[in-house]
């Protein structure tokens, strides 16, 4: 069994590393209290290669494998969380969903502008009430012929004003639960479609979040993902392999906010010698770092499944549930570790704590990875 990363790993590892530390640290105070992201900076994630990584080539993408796409998204989170789930989304669920599902006119269309930065994508399937029990869709996509007639609301969406293509999940047949759901790719401009107002977050705060309103909004047929009745199965892959990314994001948070802490560590005075000399703060940060470990362990797993072809829906739900409470749990000591200091902005802390919690709850609650985690284990 070998652990160790190939060259091009730690090349990508170290350009992400770069990235975050050159150009989204400066500002991410700022973007965090205003929630804006600004547009030139993801053009640059774009043109750096951040925004279709695993993406295939001839769209415009980056052929990286899954390994090359956590590194970087560990080290983009480890600063700006934010940041790195446009990166998610765009790159896990739209792009790799396109990549993996879409048609031919589909991909040249839509896939690479995607890939390159010059379009951003959001993925729209929670609900008001159908977040976690995703077959329970009320939006609907009426089949007219040559076009569908969507009617319905879309809520949480990321990207969600920032975006220009939405794939969209809604139901197209009721009676048919889950195989009468089909994907939409829509286009912002569409008549009928209505963004709502940016939701007020606690975390990821530069990232925009709004609900998504569709009144009548015309689709062409060609814009259908699949075969008829595919849809709930495109977003049940699709998410299997977005919940890496989230862990990774987890993992990249959680990461961050130990390193903020162990050095804090080092340089903070009481009681006559640096913090890390008591044994209070140094059992801390080793069980801290054991945590991050294993998560690491667990995401690096799940990024090597699928990159070898093998089932991922158990080891990336698995990744996910414990990098995301080893990042609830690591941000929290983190800020003890810092004390006064790490309840103030400017320390980064806080902010890390606030983002960490989204990963508990999007692209499945823990409880819904739990479930997938159960099911997998008892079905034999
Ligand atoms: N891959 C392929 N097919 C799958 C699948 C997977 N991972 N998971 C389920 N399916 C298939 C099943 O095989 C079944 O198909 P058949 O009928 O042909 O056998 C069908 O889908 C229905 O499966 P279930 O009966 O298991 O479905 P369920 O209703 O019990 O739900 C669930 C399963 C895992 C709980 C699912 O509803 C789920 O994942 N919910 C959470 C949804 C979610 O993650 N929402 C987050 C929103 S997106 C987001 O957060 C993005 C963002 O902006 C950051």
């Amino acid at each position: 069994m070998d652990f160790k990363l190939t060259e091009e790993h730690i090349m990508i590892r170290d350009a992400a590393r770069d990235f975050a530390k050159q150009e989204l640290l400066p500002g991410v105070i700022e973007r965090d209290e205003k929630q804006e992201f600004p547009k030139e900076l993801i053009k640059k994630m774009g043109e750096l290669g951040f925004l279709g990584m695993m993406a295939s080539p001839e769209y415009g993408g980056g052929g990286m494998d899954t390994i090359s796409y956590v590194l970087a998204m560990e080290e983009l989170s480890k600063i700006d969380a934010s940041a790195s789930v446009m990166v998610s989304v765009n790159n896990s669920l739209v792009c790799w969903g396109l990549d993996t599902f879409g048609n031919e006119e589909q991909k040249k269309k839509y896939l690479s502008k995607l890939t390159t930065g010059e379009k951003l994508g959001a993925f729209c399937l929670s609900e008001p009430e159908a977040g976690s029990d995703a077959t329970s869709q009320r939006t609907t996509a009426i089949d007219k012929g040559d076009h569908y007639i969507l009617n319905g609301t879309k809520n949480w969406i990321t990207n969600g004003s920032s975006a220009d293509y939405y794939l969209v999940i809604a139901q197209t047949d009721k009676e048919k639960k889950h195989k009468g759901i089909n994907a939409f790719i829509v286009e912002k401009d569409s008549e009928g479609f209505e963004i709502g107002p940016k939701e007020q977050k606690l975390g990821i705060r530069g990232s925009d979040t709004h609900s998504l309103n569709f009144n009548d909004v015309k689709v062409p047929k060609e814009n259908r993902i699949g075969e008829d009745g595919f849809g709930f199965k495109f977003a049940m892959k699709t998410l299997s392999g977005g919940r890496i990314g989230i862990a990774a994001q987890a993992l990249g948070i959680a990461a961050g906010a130990y390193e903020l802490a162990k050095d804090y560590s080092k340089q903070r005075k009481a009681f006559g010698t640096e913090i890390c000399n008591h044994q209070a703060i140094a059992f801390k940060l080793a069980d801290m770092h054991t945590q991050i470990e294993a998560a690491r362990h667990l995401v690096m797993k799940a990024a090597w499944d699928k990159d070898q072809g093998e089932n991922y829906d158990l080891s990336g739900a698995m990744a996910k549930l414990h990098a995301s409470k080893t990042a609830m749990d690591v941000t929290v000591e983190a800020v003890q570790v810092h004390g006064g200091n790490g309840y103030v902005k400017e320390y980064h802390v806080e902010r890390l704590m606030r983002d960490a919690k989204i990963t508990q709850i999007y692209e499945g609650t823990s409880e819904i990875q739990k479930i997938v985690i159960s099911r997998s284990i008892l079905k034999d």
